[in-house]
């Protein structure tokens, strides 16, 4: 495994306050090659730029402008990161919205679900031969949550028409599948709480 000064990471909502800003602080310590701050509000990303100079002043820091509610910007977004010379080691999908208002993405899924899980599962995907770039040793983070003890998957109604309770089960299971298909031929690893298979395959396949 490189050691962390040779390494690029991407962090997913870095807001101030949160867990992701928090991440990218203790992370800048260790000098990584470059850190990319990824947020819907480039001026939100920029304050924790700001905040992680201060601790860390030499820290090489470049930010991406990235909405998980809407696939056209994701697309924009990964465009931007495979036009980047360096290959990406880190992907930390941190950013989340939780317990808002009934609501949907431009692209009309549930703006949990669509922002949460199908948001990042996409960018992830688009940006996959940047993270296969970086060779062995690769890792993807899935910051997940124990709501996923809350409820089963419930494939048939995964837009919340009935009921509103899906929350990070569908990216738990979404580690999983991409640790079996992606760990075992690109030597990938994938952080999270390992699950299911098949159906989930199936279930993903709609938004590749
Ligand atoms: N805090 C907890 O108790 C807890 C418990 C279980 C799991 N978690 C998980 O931990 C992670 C971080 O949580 P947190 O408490 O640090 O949350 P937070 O403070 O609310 O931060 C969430 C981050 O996600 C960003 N975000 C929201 N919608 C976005 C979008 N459409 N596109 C891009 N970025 C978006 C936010 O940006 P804006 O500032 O622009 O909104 C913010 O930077 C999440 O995955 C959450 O599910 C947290």
């Amino acid at each position: 495994m490189r050691s962390s000064e040779q390494t690029t990471v991407l962090i997913t909502g870095v807001t101030q306050g949160g867990l992701g800003a928090e991440v990218a602080l203790a992370i800048s310590r260790s000098l990584p090659k470059l850190l990319i701050l990824a947020g819907r509000d480039l001026a939100k990303a920029q304050a924790t730029e700001t905040a992680i100079k201060l601790v860390t002043p030499g820290a090489a820091i470049r930010l991406l402008k990235l909405d998980l509610s809407s696939q056209k910007q994701i697309r924009q977004a990964a465009n931007e990161v495979n036009g980047y010379q360096e290959s990406i080691d880190r992907l930390i999908n941190n950013a989340a919205i939780m317990a808002t208002s009934y609501a949907t993405t431009e692209d009309g899924t549930e703006s949990q679900f669509g922002t949460n899980h199908i948001g990042h599962f996409l960018f992830t995907n688009l940006i996959m031969l940047k993270i296969f770039a970086a060779g062995q040793g690769a890792r993807i983070v899935n910051v997940s949550s124990a709501g996923h003890r809350r409820s089963p998957v419930r494939f048939d109604d995964y837009n919340f028409g009935v009921c509103r309770f899906l929350l990070k089960l569908i990216l738990n299971l979404c580690v999983c599948d991409m640790n079996t298909e992606m760990g075992r031929t690109a030597q990938l690893t994938i952080n999270g709480r390992p699950m299911a298979k098949q159906r989930l395959r199936i279930f993903f396949s709609r938004w590749h």
